[in-house]
């Protein structure tokens, strides 16, 4: 058994690494340093809290390593790329559910948690940590659930809205955060009960009403509030690499959720009390999709018009990831480059379904970095683009974000593809995106569609080009 001092100084280390990890995270190039120190730090943490006093039987301990081991192993394995938006956002359903149930054992057992003087009655500090704990758990336990839900398609994707939604979340709000002063002041079960459940319905009515679109803020608010709920438990648990990588989380987590609301042109303040961005009338209506002409052209046109340009900048998506297109496109750049073509990729921060989705899908192909550009930088070099490859994105190429003041995405960033000489558009059909809106890029004349699946358009282009 460690002693106190070699504990602390063990969970310092495994903060660090932890910090590490966050740094790492944050650039495509260093992630997989990132990811190392990661799973080196926690496993410092579990390692050094398996031997702390009090832990008198290991069998369930190793019982329920076991399980998580297995059903984790085999999710991370089977899980696509495509799918991680609603595995994280179970993930953080699973975080908030373990804040709750710790919660609630140290509620009916203070004593056992320390947390009590010896009769049982609970520290005023302990009861105000023990507040802050459960109710950010729940609340991130049943709005992770309802993301998980959408996001997978259990749950309607569509904003569910009804009349005086906003008072009904205050009044809860008023209801729960006045059941927990109750609690705080005299420990009463009642009070506690009540806040718990409270907490519970608001998780899920803050989400039901969020639109499709909005998701991807949503869900790394969920990954910030999971972090607090963790810090708060942490305090309950008087455990410090708990608070330290709870509140790592849940700063990291509130940043992303910023970045991200600047990308969708979002207010992190209507984030914080739900229901932004839920004006459902206002979406097109896919049934118009289809009825406008459209220029089409094949793999092997595409394919001249790539050769011939000086500059290509090539802008992936969510269908990219889907086919799975990234090594051949790869290819592809490589063969244009061989050729003198200038080639680069643009990034959008929302591109795909998850932070950071394209970057991964780049990297896995071994792109080089010093080709990929984010939004800010390569939209003032679209004016001098011969060619914008569009493959499998849509509603970050939307220019109705810029000229529809009634698109519900009016007003998010995109790349501004219109700018380049010619765009050319490779999907399977005029589909919608995400966010469920036609696209005035396909209608224009100097787009070319090329009607296909991601990966056998470029393995064609690739194909005509040698
Ligand atoms: P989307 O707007 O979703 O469009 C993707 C397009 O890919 C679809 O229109 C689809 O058209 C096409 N596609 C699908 N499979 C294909 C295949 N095998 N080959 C070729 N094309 C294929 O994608 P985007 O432009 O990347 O925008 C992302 C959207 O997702 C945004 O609205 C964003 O807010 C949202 N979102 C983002 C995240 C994060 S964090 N990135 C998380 C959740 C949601 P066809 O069916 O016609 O082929």
């Amino acid at each position: 058994m460690l002693s106190a001092n070699m504990t602390e100084l063990a969970y310092l280390v495994a903060s660090i690494l932890v910090i590490l990890a966050l740094k790492g995270l944050s650039s495509p190039e260093t992630s997989r340093r990132g990811n190392m120190f990661g799973m080196l730090g926690m496993g410092i943490a579990v390692f050094v809290t398996l031997q702390l006093d009090g832990i008198e039987n290991y069998t369930w301990i190793a019982v329920a390593i076991g399980v998580g081991a297995i059903i984790g192993g085999t999710a991370a394995k089977r899980v696509p790329m495509t799918s991680m938006p609603e595995t994280v956002a179970f993930m953080h359903a699973l975080v908030g559910l373990a804040a709750v149930l710790i919660a609630v054992s140290a509620f009916l057992n203070p004593v056992a948690y320390g947390i009590a003087d010896t009769h049982g009655v609970m520290h005023t500090a302990s009861r105000i940590e023990l507040f802050l704990g459960t109710f950010i758990g729940a609340i991130t336990f049943t709005a992770s659930l309802i993301a998980f839900g959408k996001l997978k398609g259990f749950v309607s994707g569509n904003p569910v809205t009804f009349s005086g939604q906003h008072l009904l979340n205050l009044i809860l709000g008023i209801v729960m955060f006045g059941a927990g002063i109750v609690f705080c002041m005299n420990e009463s079960s009642t009070a506690f009960l009540m806040m718990l459940s409270v907490a519970l319905v608001l998780g899920v009515l803050l989400i039901i009403p969020i639109g499709g679109a909005d998701m991807p803020v949503i869900v790394s608010m969920l990954n910030s509030y999971s972090g607090w709920a963790a810090a708060g438990i942490g305090f309950t648990l008087g455990n410090n690499m708990l608070i330290v990588a709870g509140a790592l989380v849940g700063s990291s987590g509130a940043i992303l959720s910023y970045i991200m609301c600047k990308a969708m042109n979002r207010s992190l303040f209507n984030v914080l009390l739900g229901g932004f961005g839920s004006d459902a009338s206002a979406s097109t209506s896919s049934a118009a999709v289809g009825e406008r002409p459209v220029k089409s052209g094949s793999a092997e046109d595409a394919a001249f018009l790539l050769t011939n340009a000086r500059s290509v900048v090539i802008i992936p998506g969510y269908g990219l990831a889907v086919a799975r297109a990234q090594h051949v496109l790869k290819e592809l750049v490589e063969v244009l480059q061989a050729k003198g073509v200038k080639v680069r990729f643009a990034i959008h921060p929302v591109a795909g379904r998850m932070p950071g989705h394209m970057n991964v899908l780049l990297a896995e192909a071994d792109v080089p970095y010093d080709i990929v550009e984010e939004m800010d930088e390569i939209n003032p070099e679209f004016s001098d683009t011969d060619v914008a490859l569009v493959i499998g994105a849509n509603d970050v190429v939307n220019p109705a974000a810029k000229t529809d003041s009634s698109s519900p995405i009016y007003g998010m960033p995109i790349l501004e593809v219109t700018k380049a000489e010619h765009v050319l558009v490779i999907k399977r059909s005029l589909s919608v995106g995400y966010a469920g809106l036609d696209n005035d890029l396909f209608y224009m004349d100097k787009t070319m569609m090329i009607f296909d699946d991601a990966k056998k358009a470029c393995e064609a282009m690739l194909h005509a080009i040698e």
